[in-house]
């Protein structure tokens, strides 16, 4: 079972109502945009014919229609980009509505989700309505409001914004050198590249920030931009400035010059993360220890906090004081702890570590000298370290919905190809 989706527009809508301060315009009306794909998942010949009936008068090219319904959906979207329309049958599901919300696990926010289902029940159609589906048509099909709804779908006019959002992380280095980057970009590449989910991640380090070193990418000053005119910040300005790793992966980084000062707004970055969260299915960020206690608004959050320290009595200390800054865990905010370079020059043993910082960690990565080095060729060339990626395979299935009763060594395989 997933955790329920975060309606985070409404936390910061009140936020930024609690905090005046100049904010930019509302979002202007999506433009419409070319048609990207549709997927139909449908269990029955008659539905089947009605939805590629409304395709056809739609002009739509390329529909994909797989003989499935939720299950097919959910295990498809683990393996490809999401489409543009996803139209899902969830006949004879006995728990739609949590399927739906697995389904939600897998999809881009900004796909457009109709589920067709043989319920007509009110309670079942307001909650699928709440966790961000556009609609939902019990059996037989109406051949008009079908076409409606996949028409307003591929033209960007749903009424309703959209309520799904990206998942955010936080990658926060208990201080510096922890391994906060290493971590960060490397669960933002294997989810994006693996996974096969639209990601992004931002480098909250302006000046120092190595984000983009790892992924082989080139810093640019959008970032910048964004957090000092929050005002000029919209889908247009977006494509712009984020930096296309691949595929599926945007970069927000610069490297502003060393004498420049930089002056975080939160709510600047709180305005930045609500637009990225409409456009990512997660949406990282590298947060260096320094600049954490800025944004602790924006971090308490419905969120994933990952306090990545390293194994020292100091950064013990550190994590301790975190957690406290942080508070406990509830259904929207959770924190887990990596300790990193266990067992390295200037390490605790485990359980020293654990006494000081008040807590066993959630993970534990050990020192391994072929970290430092693969490091030098980024993302790409830390694939090959068993010690890192062993250790990441925790927080991945974690935030990629994996199945918990698979084996360390089977997700291994699967992950890594090994
Ligand atoms: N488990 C590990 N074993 C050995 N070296 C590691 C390990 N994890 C990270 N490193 C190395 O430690 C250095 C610092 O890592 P990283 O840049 O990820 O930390 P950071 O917390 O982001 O630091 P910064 O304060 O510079 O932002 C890098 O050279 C990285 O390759
Ligand atoms: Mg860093």
């Amino acid at each position: 079972m997933t955790e329920p989706l975060p309606n985070l527009a409404k936390v910061i809508v009140s936020e930024i109502a609690a905090h005046p301060v100049a904010m930019p315009p509302p979002p202007v009306a999506k433009t419409p945009q070319p048609v990207r794909t549709v997927m139909v998942f449908v269990t029955d010949r008659d539905s089947e014919g009605v939805i590629r009936q409304c395709l056809s008068d739609l002009a739509v090219p390329d529909a994909i229609f797989v003989n499935g319904g939720v299950d097919a959906a959910i295990t498809a979207l683990k393996a490809r980009s999401s489409p543009r329309l996803l139209i899902v049958d969830v006949h004879g599901v006995d728990d739609p509505v949590g399927r739906v919300h697995d389904l939600a696990n897998v999809c881009d926010p900004e796909t457009g989700v109709l589920i067709i289902g043989d319920v007509n029940d009110i309670r079942i159609y307001r909650s699928l309505k709440a966790s961000g589906v556009v609609e939902y048509y019990f059996k037989p099909l109406v051949r008009n409001l079908v076409m409606q709804t996949c028409q307003a779908i591929m033209t960007g006019n749903t009424e309703q914004a959209p309520s799904r959002q990206g998942r955010l992380i936080f990658i926060v280095s208990a201080r510096g050198g922890s391994g906060g980057t290493t971590v960060a970009t490397n669960t933002a590449w294997f989810l994006a590249e693996k996974r096969k989910r639209r990601v992004a991640l931002i480098d909250m380090d302006l000046q120092y920030g190595d984000a983009a070193l790892q992924l082989d990418a080139s810093p640019s000053h959008g970032l910048m931009e964004a957090l000092e005119h929050p005002d000029r910040v919209d889908e247009l300005f977006l494509e712009r400035a984020i930096i296309k790793v691949g595929e599926r992966l945007g970069l927000m980084a610069g490297l502003e010059p060393l004498n420049d000062t930089v002056n975080l707004d939160e709510h600047a970055v709180m305005s930045l993360v609500e637009l990225m969260l409409r456009r990512y299915r997660y949406l990282f960020m590298d947060i260096p220890a320094e600049v954490a206690p800025r944004l602790l608004r924006l971090m308490h959050l419905p969120s994933t906090t990952v306090l990545v320290s390293a194994s020292s009595l100091a950064c013990a200390r550190d994590v301790a004081r975190w957690r406290v800054k942080l508070g406990p865990n509830s259904a929207e905010r959770t924190t887990l702890h990596i300790q990193n370079k266990s067992g390295a020059g200037n390490a605790l043993s485990n359980e020293e570590f654990a006494r000081a910082a008040g807590a066993p960690p959630d993970i534990v990565i050990p020192y391994a000298n072929e970290i430092g080095i693969a490091s030098l060729l980024g993302v790409r060339g830390l694939q090959t370290c068993a010690a890192l990626q062993n250790g990441l395979v925790p927080l991945l299935r974690q935030l990629s919905g994996e199945e918990a009763t698979l084996s360390v060594r089977s997700i291994w395989q699967r992950i890594w190809g090994k």
